[in-house]
């Protein structure tokens, strides 16, 4: 028997924004599955963590095959979830996953081949128990297979049933330009750009990309809002037992240098101002004007995703909290997903 009901009230809490000119619909904050959903957890919480983002309103949930320890274990989890508790609420989530990173030896387990990324699709779909999956993305640009290619996969994807909508993953102003020309020309039109971006990330803003997902009506989700957890105030006194920057995965203790720790106080100081959490402060700042559909935060507790979800509380900001925070936040060296968005532009 079922003991899960979803919170009555959870589309009250949360508030929903078109994703580009399509038809669908984000929660401004998603909840991605790429830390804390692996093998290394226990189950009882990350049931915890999803129950309490759908209750709050997050309705769609993002994973890429390689989630884990071990890869695929996020996406078996998330569908053992899927199966005890959000079997029911199907039609109301939004769920999303992509290939393009390491997931099995040899030629074809990476990159952007038709070849790895349908075979890829097929297996996350086994291991969520799903006939189809809402969007499914190239997870990082190939500089070595045609674009065409790798589209005309993601197009094949849609058309065969297995996806609803397509994204990419940090591809550059440029090669987003070209990728969504030959989606549009194949007529499976690229609904939404998955960059990092953050106060401490700002590369989407100096390439271009955010300027150009607007003008062709391209949705997006911003990932790492957070910063992996540097924009709370977890780091100010040390690294904290248990915390992502201790676990010697993917925030490296070097990233968090002084003058990270010294704009983090600061910036902390103008969240308090507005009474709201560094964290709800980090998230508003990434969906401020109209740019970016939704904020895709991650988390280890439940109570953070409650924090996080707060942020709908005050979304807006004045001109001068927005000059204080780019006189407070120095760009660091914290982008790990640059060498996708940096390959050659030469056509
Ligand atoms: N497309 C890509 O290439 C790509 C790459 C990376 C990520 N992503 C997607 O983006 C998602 C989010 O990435 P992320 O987890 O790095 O995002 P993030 O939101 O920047 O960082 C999440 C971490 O911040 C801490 N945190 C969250 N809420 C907090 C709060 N309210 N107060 C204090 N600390 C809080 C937690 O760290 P502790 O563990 O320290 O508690 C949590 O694990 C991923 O799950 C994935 O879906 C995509």
């Amino acid at each position: 028997m079922r003991d899960y009901r979803a919170a009555d009230d959870r589309y009250e809490r949360m508030q929903y924004r078109r994703c580009g000119a399509s038809g669908l619909m984000l929660p401004a904050i998603s909840l991605g599955l790429w830390h804390n959903f692996g093998d290394d957890t226990p189950h009882a919480v990350k049931r915890a963590i999803c129950r309490t983002a759908f209750d709050h309103g997050i309705t769609h949930f993002d994973l890429a095959n390689n989630y884990g320890p071990e890869p695929g274990a996020a996406e078996a989890a998330f569908g053992e979830i899927l199966r005890t508790d959000f079997a029911p609420y199907r039609d109301e989530l939004v769920i999303s996953t992509k290939a393009g990173y390491r997931m099995w030896p040899g030629p074809y387990g990476e990159w952007g081949s038709r070849k790895y990324l349908v075979s890829s699709c097929d297996a996350s779909l086994k291991r969520m128990g799903l006939d189809y999956v809402d969007i499914f993305y190239s997870h990082r640009f190939d500089p070595d297979t045609p674009l065409e290619e790798t589209m005309s996969a993601l197009d094949f994807i849609v058309r065969s049933g297995r996806a609803h909508y397509v994204g990419i993953s940090s591809y550059n102003s440029a090669r987003t330009r070209q990728a969504v020309a030959i989606l549009k020309d194949l007529g499976t039109p690229c609904v939404i750009h998955q960059p990092s971006y953050n106060i401490l990330n700002r590369w989407v803003e100096r390439d271009g990309l955010k300027d150009t997902l607007l003008e062709l009506g391209i949705g997006s989700i911003a990932f790492t809002p957070l910063a992996q957890g540097m924009l709370s105030t977890k780091y100010l006194n040390g690294i904290p037992e248990g915390s992502r920057a201790s676990q010697g995965k993917s925030l490296d203790q070097r990233m968090i240098t002084p003058r990270a720790i010294s704009s983090i106080r600061a910036l902390n100081e103008v969240a308090q101002r507005r009474g709201q959490t560094l964290a709800q402060m980090a998230i508003a700042w990434v969906l401020r004007g109209s740019g970016i559909t939704t904020a895709l935060i991650g988390a280890s507790r439940p109570e953070q995703v409650i924090d996080c979800a707060g942020a709908v509380g005050n979304l807006d900001f004045t001109a001068d909290e927005l000059a204080e925070i780019d006189r407070h936040a120095s760009e660091e060296d914290i982008n790990l997903w640059a060498q996708s968005s940096q390959e050659s532009d030469a056509p």
